[in-house]
């Protein structure tokens, strides 16, 4: 119930998928407002824990690795970490980040697989499913891609159409060709373990019923799968990638457990709680994630892009229900999709702004704020640069900025930086004050009900309170009238400042440090994880007075530069670009005895032919002035022989020899590699054989 009081809260942001960088459409679905959430609910002083981490299994990586030619090991390695820190760099505050390959999150999903069976809670069918005859596999969810039943869309997977968004079965594809080999797939027979959701869907409607408060996109998309009425669900796979199905289960049933993993929307859900263990764990408490998801005196909150919504509100529910003994989500408050500027979001397409892209050029602020103010909370939302540009400048700069540099710049230079005392306060302060008061509950408000567009747009209206009343008592004015007026003008400012480098912390928690660092506001709670939640100040005190009179204030700092025209367009150009991997970190310092170590010669290709059997391969027959040599370069996917017979290079030349393919390679051609993974030969002029240094 929306107004039960709960002792903690638990809040989950989905996992993303680890086979592609975050992008803004991640950020504005289930990572922006869960964080605001989260942030403004520490400095509450309550008891919260935030979880999130990668979903590293299901077919989207397999097709990701095979399309690369590496493992889905490999995908998943590369992809977890850079989520990771461009998270960690944008401000996220979760406790913990976990990733589903971890044994922790193995141990869990098998526990619910087996607690399930066991309690009777699955069936097992044997069907004919889609088999690709050529690549000898079974063609589960976007393996199969073809047209779709209903809205007759091209290109629609077998588990979902991007289109309508309607949620598929492989089997109810149109023309269904095999995503691996373009084959038409064929029919085998095959043994699953299926949900069946339609048991539990009086006990869901009843749940769902019970939450009137939830939003009403989030209902609506409901009430229609209750129409349709709830099917059984497979919740296996016969995919090479994923949590093995327990073996003694398979076996009891009689089913080869060989290749059988569990299906990625079993699993990845289960990672919000073994990601909870693993935080118990962290922080030397082993068992204290059991109160998080058992005691009934918790509110589990999932955070989540509209695409998740069946699976949080009615498969994972079903799922804790079943084992007995969890919470159910007390609220899913799904937001609907990002479009960019104007049109929908399509990483293929390349249509899309990368997190760690945007966090070379700026600071992480000013997307979360502008994010924050246009969140597809209820209807699907655009994302502009233009609009990014008018609310760095007309808002954070102009308002909120420009506020707190001329209220502190005025106490720096007209009162010493000391907070003057409040003396005879006349209507338009005790007004001001008296309105500052009401504010953190009013911003509150929007939060707790999970409006955060509206809860940001308070913040800043505090900010404009603030101008309206720096500019009608006119300070500069009575500094020489009523010098008494004037200091109670700069107290009343600096108390609003203060209430707002307390505010503006969910949202803007890097230029709240920024504004701690100039007010040194006393004893205020970090919205951090972990982070001090017994310090005495915290939301409901910040519009109090928290600067005591004669307590010193530093000179201001620029909060937020204006963003010019040409940066902005650069953005924009940049869209439908390729997307860039980050730049690689400086590698450790390496002395001049290091460099000399290595021989770099010049030389010139005089053969090139690729090596039999081989797609990566080229051996080449370089001539080093003094002396020919066989050199082997794993380069055949970005050169063919024409582009490199002639070429004057840059070779080690003493490099231990090894033999790759049966041949001996004895040296190693220097190559430019950029962000995208695009060689560049590195070249040379003069005779062969001269020395680089
Ligand atoms: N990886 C999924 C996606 O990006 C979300 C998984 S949420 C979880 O759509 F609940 F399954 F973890
Ligand atoms: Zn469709």
């Amino acid at each position: 119930m929306a107004d039960k009081a709960f002792k903690r809260i638990l809040v989950s942001s989905a996992l993303p998928y680890a086979n592609g960088p975050i992008h803004i459409g991640h950020l504005a679905g289930a990572y922006i407002p869960a964080d605001l959430y989260v942030r403004y609910q520490r400095l509450k002083g309550r008891d919260i824990v935030y979880i999130c981490g990668s979903d590293e299994f299901g077919v989207a990586i397999v097709m990701r690795a095979i399309g690369e030619g590496v493992t889905p090991r490999d995908i998943v390695d590369r992809y977890h970490p850079l989520i990771k820190s461009s998270f960690a760099e944008i401000g996220m505050s979760f406790d913990h980040y976990g990733r589903t390959s971890n044994p922790m999150h193995e141990e869990t999903s098998q526990d619910f697989f087996r607690r399930l069976s066991e309690r009777g809670h699955f069936v097992l069918k044997t069907d004919e499913q889609l088999f690709d005859p050529e690549a000898g596999v079974f063609l589960a969810d976007r393996f199969v891609q073809g047209i779709c039943p209903i809205c007759n869309a091209e290109g629609a997977y077998g588990d979902q159409c991007e289109s309508c968004g309607s949620s598929l079965s492989p089997a109810e594809i149109l023309n269904p060709r095999s995503t691996l080999t373009d084959a038409a797939p064929i029919l085998r027979e095959t043994t699953h373990w299926y949900l069946p959701l339609g048991r539990w869907q009086p006990r869901l409607e009843e749940y769902i019923a019970s939450h009137p408060e939830w939003k009403t996109n989030v209902r609506g998309q409901i009430g229609a799968w209750f129409t349709d009425g709830l099917r059984d669900r497979a919740i296996t796979r016969d995919v090479p990638w994923g949590v093995p199905v327990p073996t003694e289960i398979a076996e009891a049933a009689g089913v080869d457990a060989e290749g059988k993993v569990i299906y990625v929307w079993f699993d990845a859900p289960i990672g919000y709680i073994s990601a909870t263990r693993e935080w118990a764990r962290k922080i030397g408490d082993p068992d204290r994630w059991e109160r998080y998801w058992k005691d009934p005196e918790t509110m589990l909150l999932h955070f989540i892009g509209k695409d998740n919504i069946v699976f949080h509100t009615l498969m994972f529910p079903a799922m804790l229900m079943g084992y007995g003994d969890y919470v159910v989500p007390e609220n899913v408050p799904a937001n609907e999709f990002l479009t960019i500027e104007g049109k929908k979001l399509s990483t293929s397409r390349g249509w899309a702004v990368w997190l760690h892209e945007y966090l070379e050029v700026f600071p992480p602020d000013l997307l979360r704020y502008a994010l924050a103010a246009t969140l597809p909370e209820t209807k699907d939302a655009d994302f502009s640069w233009k609009e990014f540009q008018l609310r760095v400048n007309s808002e954070l700069a102009d308002i909120l900025g420009n506020f707190i540099h001329r209220a502190i710049t005025f106490a720096t230079r007209e009162f010493d930086g000391r907070v003057p005392p409040l003396v005879e306060p006349d209507a338009r302060d005790l007004e001001t004050l008296e309105y500052l008061r009401k504010f953190p509950a009013r911003i509150g408000r929007s939060y707790e009900r999970f409006r955060l567009r509206e809860a940001v747009a308070e913040t800043i209206n505090l900010a404009r309170l603030g101008n309206k009343y720096f500019n009608d008592a006119e300070p500069w004015k009575t500094l020489k009238t009523d010098r008494r007026a004037c200091g109670n003008t700069v107290h009343v400012s600096l108390q609003i400042c203060a209430a707002l480098r307390v505010l503006v912390e969910p949202v803007l928690p890097f230029t709240s440090a920024k504004l701690q660092a100039m007010l040194h506001v006393e004893g205020v709670r970090s919205s951090a994880p972990g982070g001090e939640s017994d310090r005495p100040v915290g939301w409901d005190e910040a519009g109090g007075s928290l600067l005591a009179a004669g307590h010193f204030v530093d000179p201001p700092e620029i909060l937020f530069r204006k963003l010019d025209d040409d940066v902005i367009e650069a953005q924009i150009n940049k869209l439908a670009g390729e997307p860039a991997m980050p730049y690689e970190d400086p590698k450790d310092t390496a002395t001049f005895d290091d460099f000399v170590k290595l021989d770099l010669r010049t030389g010139t290709v005089v053969t090139v032919e690729r090596v039999k059997k081989s797609k990566k391969l080229l051996r080449l027959d370089v001539d080093l002035g003094y002396e020919r040599r066989q050199i082997l370069a794993g380069v055949a996917e970005h050169f063919g022989p024409a582009d490199l017979i002639g070429r004057r290079v840059v070779a080690v030349a003493n490099l231990k020899p090894r033999k790759m393919m049966g041949l001996e390679s004895q040296g190693m051609l220097l190559m430019a590699e950029d962000r995208s993974g695009k060689l560049t030969l590195v070249t040379a002029d003069g005779e062969n054989g001269a020395v680089v240094r």
